[in-house]
């Protein structure tokens, strides 16, 4: 079967793309990594595609004057490596809802939330401020609302009495690294469908783990 082709945008760090990149090196991973792009031009995720040897470009969004030519080159190089899914791990740009649009179904996005709770930015001192005593994340679909697309994994995480917005974060990232490549897995191998607005799986068992319980431990 062939693999399916996938692009990855970062804006960073890059430990979720890292995730992918070790997840379509294990044998039979029906996916492949075939372009990642960073809007920033020294974010260390190009330092990890350059050291998997993964093609990779820099769009720095700061030299286009407006999005949509900035949005432009983006989808030229998308076209260009013929990707069909784009993942967007922890790609800090806001995509217009022409391009959203164009890629509607092939866009996927992770956020360190359990949605549709927390959407937009600083969601873990948010999580903290409200008490909340589960906290988590979520990869979906790209719509066109922010951060509202259909979902497709979560992953919970219970939150300390004395976590603070770092200790968080770290927790729920481990959390990332396990659902992204697995729901990578799971659309790569066409198991993924959106029905009325919703994911449904065709074949899904208890080994897909979509959901991780809290353990307190
Ligand atoms: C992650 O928490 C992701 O959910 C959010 O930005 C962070 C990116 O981390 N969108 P990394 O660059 O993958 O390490």
């Amino acid at each position: 079967m062939d693999r399916l082709r996938v692009a990855v945008l970062v804006s960073g760090h890059g430990s979720n793309l890292q995730a992918l990149i070790d997840a379509c090196q294990t044998p039979g991973f029906p996916a492949h990594i075939v372009r990642v792009i960073s809007n920033v031009r020294d974010a260390f995720g190009i330092q990890r595609a350059l050291k998997a040897r993964i093609p990779h470009s820099v769009i720095d969004h700061l030299e286009f004057k407006n999005r949509t030519d900035f949005e432009a080159q983006l989808n030229d190089e998308l076209v260009s490596c013929s990707a069909e899914l784009v993942c967007l791990a922890g790609f800090m740009r806001l995509l217009t809802s022409s391009f959203v649009k164009k890629w509607q179904g092939r866009l996927v996005n992770i956020h360190p939330s359990l949605l549709p709770a927390f959407k937009g930015l600083d969601t873990h001192a948010r999580a903290l401020a409200a008490g909340v005593k589960i906290a988590g994340c979520t990869v979906h679909y790209v719509s066109q609302d922010m951060d509202a697309g259909p979902i497709i994994a979560q992953a919970a995480v219970p939150v300390m009495p004395n976590d603070s917005e770092d200790i968080l974060a770290a927790r729920i990232l481990q959390q990332e690294h396990i659902i992204f490549p697995l729901a990578l897995k799971m659309i790569a191998e066409g198991r993924v469908k959106i029905k009325h607005g919703h994911v449904l799986f065709d074949e899904i068992s208890l080994d897909d783990s979509v959901i991780i319980s809290p353990r307190l431990t």
